[in-house]
C-alpha cells in the first residue's frame, strides 16, 4: 500500500516538475515576444516621430508662417521670401500691434483644405451683385471683409457707406447669423452703378437716404441690447475721417473694426483719405499726425492689415500707369509696407494653380493685360483690422462706456 502510495506521489511530483517547466517556458516565450512587440512598437513610434520633426523642420513654400522676432525691444513681423518688416511701434511705414487671427494664420485659414474658406469665397464673388462695382470693393477687399466676418461670428455688423451694397451681401454671405445696420446718406448708389442690392434678410436695417443717420450719431447699443453676447464689428468704407471715428466706437462698446480705405501716406482718393487712416497716422514722424498716432497705438489691442490675394508682380505685363490717388498696386512697387500676398503663383506652382483656376472660374485675365483683371487684382488699399481697446471700471462707468464681453 505504501509502495503504491510513493509511486502516486512521484508521479505527482513528475507532473508538477512538467507544469512548472511548461509554465517558465510559457512566460519566457510570453516575455521575449512582448518585448519584441514593444521594441517594434517603439521603433516605429521613433522613426514616425523623427519623419514628423523632420517634416517640422522643413519650411516649404506652401507653409509661410509670418515669424514674430523681438529686436531692439520692438516686435517685428516678417515673412520669408518677402522684403517688408512691420514694426509693433508707431511712427514707422508698416505697423502692427498686438496678436489677431490676420499675424498669424490667414493663409492657413484659407486654404485648409478640409473647408477651403477660399474655395467657397470666389464661388460667392462670382455671384457678386455688381461685377465691376465702380465705386466700391473689389477682391482684395471682399475677401478681407468676407474672411474677418466668418472668422469673428459678429452678433451685429455696422457698415458706413455702402453704395451699390456689395459689401452687405459679402457681410451676409460670411455670417448669416448676423444683425446689419448698413448706413449711407446716399438713396441710390453713386458712378451710375444701378441699383442697390438690398438684403432681403429681417435682421438687416437701413439707415439711408432721409433715414440716414452718421456713425457718429448712431446709436449702436440699441441693435444689440437684447443679445446675450455681443460681438461687434464695424466696418468703414465711407471716405470720413477714421481716427476721428474711434472714441465714439470705444464708448459704444465695440471691439472690432475694419477699415477699407487704409491709404498709405501721401495717399488717398478724399481729403479724409489722406489724412485720417491708421496708416498714415501711424507712419508720420513729424507734426501734428505724430500724436494722433501714438494715441491710435495706444487705444488698440491689435492692429493688422489683410494681405494681398498675390503680389503685384503678377501685372509685369500691365501697362496701367501709377495711380496718382493710390490705391493700387504695381509690378514695380518696392512692397516693404504691405504684408506678404496670400499666394505667391511667381514662387510656388501649387500657388499657381489655384490662381489659373480663380482667373478661369472669375473669367479674368492672369496676365491682367486687360484693364477689368489688373482692376481687380490690383485695387488694393492696405485694409485695416483691429481691435480696440475695452474701457472698464467705475470712470467707463460713469462716462457710460460699455463693455463689451471677451
Ligand atoms: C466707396 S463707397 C462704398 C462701397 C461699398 N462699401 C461697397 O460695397 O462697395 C463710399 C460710400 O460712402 C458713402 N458716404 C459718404 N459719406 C458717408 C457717411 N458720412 N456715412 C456713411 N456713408 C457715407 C457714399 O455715399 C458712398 O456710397
Amino acid at each position: 500500500m505504501q509502495k503504491l502510495l510513493r509511486q502516486k506521489k512521484k508521479r505527482g511530483n513528475k507532473k508538477t516538475a512538467i507544469c512548472l517547466c511548461f509554465f517558465t517556458l510559457s512566460y519566457s516565450f510570453a516575455i521575449f515576444f512582448s518585448g519584441y512587440y514593444t521594441s517594434k512598437i517603439l521603433c516605429q513610434e521613433e522613426s514616425v516621430k523623427k519623419a514628423v520633426e523632420k517634416k517640422q523642420n522643413t519650411v516649404t513654400v506652401q507653409d509661410r508662417p509670418a515669424l514674430s522676432s523681438i529686436s531692439s525691444n520692438v516686435r517685428t513681423l516678417s515673412w520669408p521670401n518677402w522684403p517688408a518688416v512691420a514694426k509693433e511701434a508707431p511712427q514707422n511705414p508698416f505697423v502692427f500691434k498686438g496678436d489677431n487671427f490676420i499675424h498669424k494664420d490667414v493663409r492657413k485659414i484659407l486654404l485648409e483644405p478640409r473647408e477651403h474658406w477660399l474655395k467657397e469665397f470666389i464661388k460667392i464673388y462670382k455671384n457678386r451683385p455688381d461685377p465691376v462695382n465702380m465705386c466700391g470693393i473689389r477682391i482684395n477687399h471682399a475677401l478681407a471683409l468676407y474672411t474677418t466676418v466668418r472668422k469673428i461670428q459678429p452678433s451685429l455688423v455696422v457698415e458706413s457707406g455702402i453704395n451699390a451694397g456689395v459689401s452687405t451681401y459679402f457681410i451676409r454671405k460670411a455670417w448669416p447669423y448676423t444683425k446689419i445696420i448698413s448706413t449711407d446718406p446716399e438713396p441710390k448708389p453713386i458712378c451710375e452703378q444701378g441699383e442697390r442690392w438690398i438684403d432681403k434678410s429681417n435682421l438687416t436695417t437701413y439707415y439711408t437716404g432721409d433715414n440716414f443717420i452718421d456713425l457718429s450719431q448712431l446709436d449702436i447699443r440699441k441693435h444689440y441690447r437684447e443679445q446675450k453676447n455681443p460681438k461687434i464689428l464695424v466696418f468703414i468704407d465711407d471716405h470720413q475721417h477714421l481716427v476721428k471715428r474711434i472714441p465714439r466706437l470705444v464708448q459704444q462698446g465695440v471691439k472690432y473694426v475694419i477699415v477699407e480705405d487704409n491709404y498709405r501716406q501721401g495717399e488717398g482718393s478724399t481729403t479724409n483719405d489722406r489724412i485720417g487712416t491708421p496708416k498714415q497716422m501711424f507712419s508720420h514722424t513729424r507734426g501734428a499726425f505724430v500724436k494722433d498716432g501714438h494715441w491710435l497705438f495706444q487705444n488698440v489691442d491689435s492692429y493688422a492689415e489683410f494681405p494681398p490675394l498675390i503680389p503685384p508682380i503678377m501685372a509685369k505685363a500691365s501697362n496701367e500707369p501709377r495711380k496718382a490717388d493710390g490705391g493700387f498696386m504695381v509690378a514695380s512697387d518696392k512692397n516693404t509696407d504691405i504684408p506678404a500676398p496670400i499666394l505667391r503663383p511667381d514662387l510656388d506652382p501649387e500657388d499657381m494653380k489655384i490662381y489659373e483656376e480663380i482667373c478661369n472660374i472669375l473669367g479674368l485675365d492672369k496676365t491682367m493685360l486687360d484693364r477689368d483683371s489688373y482692376l481687380q487684382f490690383m485695387n488694393y488699399n492696405q485694409i485695416a483690422f483691429m481691435e480696440l481697446i475695452t474701457l472698464r471700471g467705475p470712470i467707463a462707468r460713469e462716462l457710460d462706456i460699455v463693455t463689451p464681453p471677451q
